[in-house]
């Protein structure tokens, strides 16, 4: 009795992993924090499941389309693979650029919404130490 209890849970799982196997496959999933590192005055906790799942902020607000001077290899693909710390031509567009501009961060990716946000009354960080933070290593 508990023996095929155990086989048909197992066997439940065992089909549960084929039918869902393939619609994961090519699609990384994305994590649910990130740490964005780089800058002196601390990193920055990105909580990436915050901002595309609970606020339903759409994936290419963030994530561009494919560009001609670095073609993309998947539709959502890590910022870092591309803007570096130091632009490398063609590319024009480094790691801050890809978040905010220079060098005051008053605009950009991160900043543009967060102001618009905060004009509604939400509390999104604009400030430098507001985002990066030396606790976040
Ligand atoms: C508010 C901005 C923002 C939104 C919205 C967003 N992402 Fe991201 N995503 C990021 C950042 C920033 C990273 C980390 C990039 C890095 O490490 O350089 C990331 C990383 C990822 C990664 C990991 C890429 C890799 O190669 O490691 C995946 C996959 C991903 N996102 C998918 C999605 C999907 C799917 C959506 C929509 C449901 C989405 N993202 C919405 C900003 C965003
Ligand atoms: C596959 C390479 C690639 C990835 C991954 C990538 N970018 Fe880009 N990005 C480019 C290219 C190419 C340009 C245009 C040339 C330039 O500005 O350097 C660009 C330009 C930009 C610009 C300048 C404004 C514009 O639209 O031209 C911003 C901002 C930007 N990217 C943000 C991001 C963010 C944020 C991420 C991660 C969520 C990201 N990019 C991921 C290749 C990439
Ligand atoms: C389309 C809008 C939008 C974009 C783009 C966006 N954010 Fe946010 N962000 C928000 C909102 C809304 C909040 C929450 C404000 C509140 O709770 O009052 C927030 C909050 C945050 C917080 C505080 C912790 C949290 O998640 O509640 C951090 C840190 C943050 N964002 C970082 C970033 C970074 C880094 C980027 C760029 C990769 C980014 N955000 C892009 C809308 C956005
Ligand atoms: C909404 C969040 C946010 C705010 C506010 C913000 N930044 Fe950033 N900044 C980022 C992210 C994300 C990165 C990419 C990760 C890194 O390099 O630390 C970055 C990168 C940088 C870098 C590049 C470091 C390197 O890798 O070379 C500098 C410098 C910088 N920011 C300075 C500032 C200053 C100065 C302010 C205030 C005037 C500021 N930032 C405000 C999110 C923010």
């Amino acid at each position: 009795m508990k023996i095929s209890k155990l086989f048909a849970v197992l066997l439940g799982l065992i089909l549960l992993f084929v039918i869902c196997g393939p619609a994961f496959a090519g699609d990384k999933t994305p994590q649910d924090t990130y740490i964005l590192k780089g800058n002196p005055m601390g990193g920055v906790k990105f909580m990436h499941s915050a901002h595309a799942k609970d606020r339903k902020i759409k994936c290419e607000t963030c994530h561009h389309a494919s560009k001609p001077e670095k073609a993309a290899t998947a539709k959502e693909q890590a910022c870092s693979d591309c803007h570096t710390k130091v632009a490398a031509a063609p590319m024009k567009t480094n790691y801050k650029g890809a978040f905010h501009d220079s060098p005051m961060a008053k605009k950009g990716t991160c900043i543009d919404c967060h102001l618009a946000e905060n004009a509604k009354g939400k509390k999104a960080p604009t400030k430098c130490n507001e985002c990066h933070q030396k606790a976040n290593v």
